[in-house]
């Protein structure tokens, strides 16, 4: 089972209008709760990316950790989470968080979540 959903079809998606581009600066992020789920979006020399904001190790909030890279650094205790992917890179979490697709139309950013979710 994967929660990349980047890699989804755009026919299971639904994109969610969450803001104006101009919200994320580069080297920015920005926090919103979908649903009951927390997301953080970040841009990295201005390309955005969206991933779950808990941490599968003890489900800490990721968002404010360093950004090694692609890397998300989590706070806690220090695993290290792929932006782009979700894909866990670092113990001690060993699996792998949600990553969602993010578009830019007309200047606002659209976040891309599975239909069934
Ligand atoms: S809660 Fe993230 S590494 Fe422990």
């Amino acid at each position: 089972m994967t929660f990349n959903y980047t890699t989804f079809e755009e026919s299971k998606l639904e994109f969610i209008e969450i803001t104006p581009a101009s919200e994320i600066p580069n080297g920015e992020r920005l926090f919103i709760d979908l649903g009951e789920n927390p997301i953080v979006i970040f841009n990295i020399a201005g390309q955005l990316f969206a991933i779950s904001d808990t941490c599968t190790h003890d489900d800490g909030p990721l968002g404010d950790g360093e950004l090694r890279g692609f890397n998300v650094v989590c706070p806690r205790h220090g695993a290290e989470f792929d932006v782009r992917t979700g894909k866990v890179m670092k113990m001690p979490a060993v699996v792998d968080i949600p990553a969602y697709p993010v578009q830019i139309r007309d200047g606002v950013i659209f976040l891309g979540v599975p239909k069934d979710a």
